[in-house]
């Protein structure tokens, strides 16, 4: 099977590409390498033995995606990371995050329609969900306004694909709302690459084990939750991987049940900041120098995933438990370097 992967050199990206490797499909990738580096290549391949087609593109050039699907006839399904994901940038940039966002999906179900495209794959996000009434969260619940224009593009990526597919009887779409992907393949190949100062827990958390943050800031321990601090449901991020793959052949064998499906892909299980950094420190051994500081503007108190829906229907269940995820974490850091 050929599957055209939009951002797959970036974090969740490169793991897909390398469970489609696995799982005996053909992934081609497409990025515009604004988040991620060509080197990530060299990885797929080192964990693969096979180095996927790679196409240096931008998804808002609509003449270069034709192009390239012009050149690969066949294409079974469309994966779509490419994007941009920082939700704080997006307060300060919104149209770069509109523009990005919502144009690469338009270009993409365009030429679709255009090449025989007849699936795809979208990478949603919990963040439509903003803080749910009842926990764990479904996904029959209510998709609340959203609180960053980056969050907001991906409630409009799921309209925008609801409506298409609606309209157009020949592409069906299956939407995964990702909860908090962490970790790093367990050959210490591939990772998270933040550029810059890390907006995620889990990079700051290594980056300050490594000695290249000074402290980690936990943001806030006053909320109505056992510690105090907010909770999460951290998934692995192979695991998550892993389910692009079920998805993909979900399509491709016609066994969706709806044009369009939505899964929660989360572990089901919630976890502190502080849970997660006493986790840290005893599967590494390494002392966390970290404060408490006041609240991040944005933050939800408290989200976990009820993935039952995905374990029955879609065949899919996070297997890695956190210890196991952070360590991977860790052995990525080491691997990028201490200070
Ligand atoms: P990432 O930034 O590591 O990967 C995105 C990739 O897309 C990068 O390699 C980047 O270079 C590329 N890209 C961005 N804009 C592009 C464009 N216009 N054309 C071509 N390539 C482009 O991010 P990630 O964490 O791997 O996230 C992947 C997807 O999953 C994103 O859509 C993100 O919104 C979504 N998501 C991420 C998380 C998370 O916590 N990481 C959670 C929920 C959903
Ligand atoms: C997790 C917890 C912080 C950093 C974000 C986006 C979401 C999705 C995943 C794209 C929170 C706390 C964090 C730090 C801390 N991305 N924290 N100190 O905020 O749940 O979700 O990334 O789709 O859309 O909103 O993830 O890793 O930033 O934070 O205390 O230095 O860790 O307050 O409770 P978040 P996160």
């Amino acid at each position: 099977m050929k599957i055209l992967v939009t951002g797959g050199t970036g974090f969740i990206g490169s793991h897909t590409v390398v469970e489609l490797i696995n799982a005996g499909c053909e992934p081609i990738i497409v990025d515009n390498l604004s988040n991620s580096n060509i080197g990530v290549l060299d990885g797929i391949e080192k964990i693969c033995g096979v180095r996927p087609k790679f196409y240096e593109i931008d998804c808002r050039d609509k003449d270069a995606l034709d192009k390239l699907m012009e050149e690969n006839k066949g294409i079974d399904s469309i994966i779509h990371f490419a994007a941009s994901k920082a939700v704080g940038e997006s307060v300060e940039n919104p149209l770069l995050y509109y523009r990005n966002n919502l144009v690469s999906l338009i270009n993409l179900l365009e030429l679709m329609k255009k090449h025989e495209i007849k699936n795809i794959v979208f990478s949603s996000s919990c963040t439509v969900y903003g803080q749910p009434e009842i926990l764990p969260v479904t996904e029959n619940a209510p998709i609340q306004t959203a609180l960053s224009p980056y969050g907001n593009t991906k409630q409009i990526c799921e309209e925008i694909i609801t409506d298409t597919v609606s309209a157009d009887g020949n592409i069906s779409a299956i939407l995964l709302r990702y909860f908090n992907p962490i970790g790093a393949h367990e050959s210490a190949e591939i990772g998270e690459l933040p550029i810059g100062v890390p907006q995620n827990l889990i990079p700051y958390v290594t980056q300050t084990a490594a000695g290249i943050r000074e402290c980690l800031s936990v943001f806030g321990d006053d909320y109505n939750t056992p510690d105090g601090s907010c909770i999460r449901d951290y998934i692995n991020v192979t695991d998550l991987a892993k389910a692009h793959v079920v998805a993909v052949k979900r399509l491709s064998e016609k066994l969706n049940k709806k044009p369009v499906e939505i899964f929660n892909i989360g572990t089901g299980k919630g976890l502190s900041v502080l849970e997660i950094i006493d986790v840290f420190q005893k599967v590494t051994g390494v002392k966390l120098n970290y404060k408490i500081v006041g609240r991040r503007a944005g933050d939800i108190e408290q989200v976990w995933a009820d993935p039952t829906w995905a374990n029955t229907e879609l065949g899919w269940k996070a297997e890695k438990s956190v210890e196991e995820t952070l360590l991977s974490a860790w052995r990525w850091q080491e691997k990028l370097g201490k200070k």
